[in-house]
């Protein structure tokens, strides 16, 4: 069985490199023949954790990596893992999964294999019926169903976790018609991934299965923000222990009860936004997914408001900002919500510097000398004063009296509440945490 990936960022990537490491023959395709050539070599152009040492024990295997899309004529599978970004009306930008579309679509034409394409590119509802079905129809001249297979397959894997959760994924969802296809599907996928759920359904609902899930769980992290700047206000309330607790009722579970500065990412917004806008295409007011996103955007003033009354007035301060990365352990920085503080601070005339361990480069890129870029925690934090901890990076939790003694005013502001334990010589203020 030959397979294809087209569109290699996270989940394609990933996909490749764990279907490669177990000794599939493997192709995976991008238009980018830079990063192609980058992965070629066993690089990987982002940082996620195991995903260069899957993909290079792939790459010692069966797996070609190529811009050139005529290499899809000999496969059995073909999954598509192009992007859909966002336009600016919260809507998704289909051009990228249609020119996709287009191009497998050509190829098919002149091959004699019957593939099974699987969509895993995050879409809106009706998008596959409806936009690619057609286009894939169209220009191969073949029909659906019977020529080649369509399905929806959608990804539910994290950044930072990707590899453990392509290869250990929670469910598979098959969504299409219930054709020869479908049938094969079901079972490659069971033998790939024995004893995990599998659920088959129509195109319709897997599609609307993965924003389900993606606001659902923006939901619960509302949720736990809003509760936690009621607890901030609350004298002695602790956020954490609340969400402890209430976590191990099983009808609520004790993931994504976090709080913090809000949810950021190339997901959680994104798809909370198309949604949004789904929902009033289909005649339905999306209110309570309107103010999830509402108390979502509110929760980075809850922090600067944090800042303002600890600092007094920010012009001329210097705050250290720790963590530029949406999550720890990734360089991701698109959607992230330090980027946003610090955006604000630098309109407030703060002097900012950050310390990110993997997201500097990418952090350049947007603010280059408008800030500055420690080294280390320790630089990060010298004449500082104030530090606000944005990302839960591990090496954070390490900070003691020691590494703040060179700030000028201790003042730290835990956006995570990753040193509420610990007796330090500073003024201490945590999201989620009320103050006495
Ligand atoms: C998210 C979903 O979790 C995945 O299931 C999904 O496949 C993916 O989007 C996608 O659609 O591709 P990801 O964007 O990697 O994954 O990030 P998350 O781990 O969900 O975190 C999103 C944001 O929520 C981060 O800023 C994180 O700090 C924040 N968060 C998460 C909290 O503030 N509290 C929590 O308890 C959990």
């Amino acid at each position: 069985m030959k397979i294809a990936v087209v569109g290699l960022g996270f989940v394609g990537l990933s996909l490749t490199s764990v279907l490669a490491s177990k000794g599939n023959n493997v192709v995976g395709i991008d238009i980018n023949n830079d990063k192609c050539e980058k992965i070629r070599n066993g690089v990987t152009p982002f940082f996620e954790p195991d995903l260069e040492k899957t993909l290079r024990i792939g790459l010692k295997r069966k797996l070609t990596i190529s811009d050139d899309f005529s290499l899809i004529k000999d496969c059995d599978i073909i999954f598509v893992t192009v992007g859909t970004p966002q336009k600016s009306n919260g809507a998704i930008e289909l051009a990228m999964i249609k020119k996709a579309s287009a191009t497998i679509g050509k190829v098919l034409a002149k091959s004699k294999k019957n593939p099974i394409i699987l969509i895993k590119s995050t879409v809106i509802p009706g998008t596959i019926q409806n936009i690619i079905l057609p286009i894939l129809e169209k220009k191969s001249g073949k029909k659906a169903g019977k020529e080649f297979g369509l399905i929806s397959n959608p990804e539910f894997l994290q950044e930072s976790s990707a590899i453990r959760d392509t290869k250990y994924p929670h469910a598979i969802v098959l969504g299409g018609y219930q054709t020869k296809h479908m049938k094969k599907a079901k079972k490659i996928f069971a033998k790939l991934h024995p004893n995990i759920p599998i659920i088959i359904t129509n195109y319709q609902t897997s599609e609307m299965i993965k924003y389900a899930n993606n606001s659902f769980l923006a939901t619960k992290i509302s949720f736990i923000n809003q509760l936690s700047n009621i607890c901030q206000n609350t004298p002695g309330a602790n956020i954490d222990d609340i969400a402890k607790t209430i976590g191990l009722d099983p009808r609520i579970g004790k993931l994504f009860l976090n709080a913090g500065p809000g949810y950021g990412g190339s997901c959680l917004p994104k798809d909370m936004r198309a949604m949004i806008n789904f929902s009033n295409k289909a005649g339905v007011a999306p209110t309570l997914l309107h103010a999830v996103e509402k108390t979502n955007e509110y929760q980075i003033n809850n922090v600067i408001a944090l800042i303002k009354k600890t600092l007094g007035h920010v012009e001329s301060k210097n705050i250290t900002v720790l963590g530029t990365a949406f999550k720890p352990d990734t360089d991701d920085i698109r959607d992230s919500v330090a980027i946003k503080l610090i955006k604000k601070l630098l309109k407030m005339k703060a002097k900012i510097r950050i310390h990110d361990p993997k997201a500097i480069e990418n952090t350049k890129r947007i603010f280059a000398n408008r800030i500055e870029y420690a080294r280390s925690v320790s630089d990060a934090l010298k004449n500082s004063h104030c530090v606000v901890i944005m990302t839960q990076w591990k090496q954070y939790e390490a900070l003691n009296n020691n590494s703040i003694k060179n700030m000028r005013k201790k003042l730290i502001i835990d956006c995570r509440r990753i040193l509420a334990n610990k007796k330090l010589d500073a003024d201490y203020y945590a999201v989620g945490i009320g103050k006495n």
